[in-house]
C-alpha cells in the first residue's frame, strides 16, 4: 500500500528526543571562518520525487556545504569525461580521514576515490582542463541543479581556508610529483577552495541532489543530468566513500548513499523516493555532523527507509 508519510511529525519527534542528549561534537575550527558559526544551528529539509517538501528548524539558512560539493564536481567531470576519469582516481573506500596523505604515496599519486580531498582535487584539475571558465561554468551547472540562480561561492570562506590549507597543499604537491595534476597548483587549489566554500540551504541541497534519486534525470525540469548507469555509480561511490573512515558506520546505521561536509551538512538520498539534507555544525571525531548522523539514523529507522 502507498500512503503519505507524515514526515513533519516524524522530524518533530526525532528532534525532541535528540535534544535530550548532550551533543559533544565540535564545530570545525581548522577553517577559521567555519569557527564563527553558531554550533546550535539545526535544520532538515526533505524533498520527495513528486516535489513535496518537509522541513524543520533552520532549513532555509545558508551554510558552507564543503565536501558535499565534491559530489557535484564529480557529477560534472563524469558527465564530460565518462569512464576515462577512473584512470586518474580509484573508486575504493579509503578507510582513512578525508585529508589523509598515507595511501597517496604507495598508490603512485592516484587517490582512492573522488570524495576524499585528494580525489576531489584531481577532479578540480580535470574540470579546469575541460571548462572554458571553470568557476563560472561550474556555478552555472549547480545553479541550474538547485533552481537558484544566485547560488555562489563564499570568497570569505575560500580565502580563510587558503590561509590554513597546508595539508591540502601537501596533497596537491604530492600528486603533482606523480604527474596526476596537470594544471598550475595555485589555480587548482583556488578552484578547490572555492568549490568547498559554496553555500546552500538544506532546502536547496535536497533539491540539488534529486537527480540522484531519479536515475540521473532531474524530476522537476526533466533535464538529463547523467545517464542511469553513471547516476547509479555515483550513488555507489557515496555509499562506500561519502563519510571517509565512517562510511561503514553510516551505511550500518542509516543505510543510504550520502555525503557529509565539515560545515555540518549531510545530504542523503533514497533512490526513487526522496533526497534529505540535514545541517548541524557540531562534528564528531571523524569530521561528520554528530546530530546529523543521529537524526538520519532515527529517521530511516522510523520510516523503514534504509535501502537495505
Ligand atoms: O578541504 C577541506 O578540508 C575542506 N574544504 C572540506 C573537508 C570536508 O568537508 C570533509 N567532510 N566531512
Amino acid at each position: 500500500m502507498n500512503y503519505k508519510m507524515d514526515y513533519n511529525n516524524i522530524f518533530f519527534k526525532i528532534n525532541t528526543s535528540l535534544n535530550k542528549i548532550k551533543d559533544h561534537g565540535k564545530v570545525a575550527s581548522y577553517i577559521p571562518e567555519l569557527n564563527n558559526i553558531d554550533p546550535n544551528k539545526f535544520g532538515v529539509h526533505l524533498t520527495t520525487l513528486n516535489n513535496e517538501h518537509y522541513s524543520i528548524g533552520d532549513s532555509n539558512e545558508k551554510f558552507s556545504i564543503q565536501s558535499i560539493a565534491k559530489v557535484l564536481a564529480l557529477t560534472l567531470a563524469y558527465k564530460m569525461k565518462g569512464e576515462k576519469l577512473w584512470k586518474r582516481i580509484d573508486v575504493e573506500p579509503s578507510g582513512t580521514s578525508f585529508n589523509s596523505l598515507v595511501q597517496l604515496e604507495y598508490n603512485h599519486g592516484i587517490p582512492r576515490n573522488p570524495l576524499i580531498n585528494a580525489g576531489a582535487i584531481v577532479i578540480c584539475d580535470i574540470l579546469i582542463s575541460n571548462l572554458e571558465n571553470p568557476k563560472k561554468d561550474f556555478l552555472e551547472f549547480i545553479r541550474e541543479l538547485s533552481g537558484n540562480k544566485t547560488l555562489n561561492f563564499s570568497s570569505k570562506t575560500a580565502e580563510s581556508e587558503k590561509i590554513t590549507g597546508f595539508t591540502n597543499m601537501a596533497l596537491v604537491n604530492l600528486m603533482k610529483s606523480f604527474n596526476n595534476i596537470k594544471n598550475d597548483i595555485d589555480v587548482v587549489m583556488d578552484f578547490y577552495f572555492n568549490l568547498c566554500s559554496i553555500e546552500m540551504t538544506c532546502k536547496e541541497l535536497s533539491r540539488t541532489f534529486l537527480f540522484l534519486t531519479n536515475d540521473g534525470i532531474d524530476p522537476i525540469t526533466n533535464n538529463k543530468i547523467l545517464s542511469e548507469s553513471k547516476s547509479k555509480r555515483i550513488n555507489a561511490i557515496m555509499l562506500l566513500c561519502g563519510f571517509y573512515d565512517e562510511a561503514g558506520e553510516f551505511a550500518f546505521k542509516v543505510g543510504l548513499p550520502g555525503k557529509s561536509g565539515v560545515g555540518g551538512g549531510i545530504v542523503a538520498i533514497h533512490p526513487n523516493k526522496y533526497s534529505i539534507a540535514v545541517w548541524s555544525p557540531r562534528l564528531n571525531k571523524k569530521g561528520n555532523s554528530q546530530k546529523g548522523m543521529n537524526f538520519l539514523e532515527k529517521f530511516t529507522t522510523k520510516t523503514q527507509s534504509s535501502i537495505f
